[in-house]
């Protein structure tokens, strides 16, 4: 569906996706990167528990809600990855500190 320019050679930074390393081009999403790592479902629904992947890729769905270095509910499509940056699924509701 997407693909890299051949011109273009971004520099690679190495991120965590579900706990496992993954080198990927240096600009791109966290949503990107958890495409890349080949994840089946980024999120389940809490009502229903449907599975969820990033439709809009720019921040409008919602559909990509994911937990990004220890932040449930962050719109990864929005999040840039970093080095060292930790990308998990989230599963249901977020959990809301009382
Ligand atoms: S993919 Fe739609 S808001 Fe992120």
């Amino acid at each position: 569906m997407f693909r890299t320019r051949h011109d273009h050679r971004p520099e690679m930074v190495q991120v965590f996706v579900e706990g496992r390393a993954l080198m990927v081009p240096e600009g791109s999403s966290a949503a990107a990167a958890m495409l890349i790592a080949g994840l089946p479902a980024m999120r389940e629904t809490p009502v229903s528990g449907s599975p969820r992947l990033p439709w809009c890729m720019m921040g409008a769905c919602f559909d990509c809600l994911a937990e990004i270095d220890g932040v449930a509910n962050r719109q990864a499509c929005m999040v840039p990855v970093a080095a060292g940056r930790c990308i998990a699924r989230q599963h249901g509701a977020r959990e809301v500190p009382r």
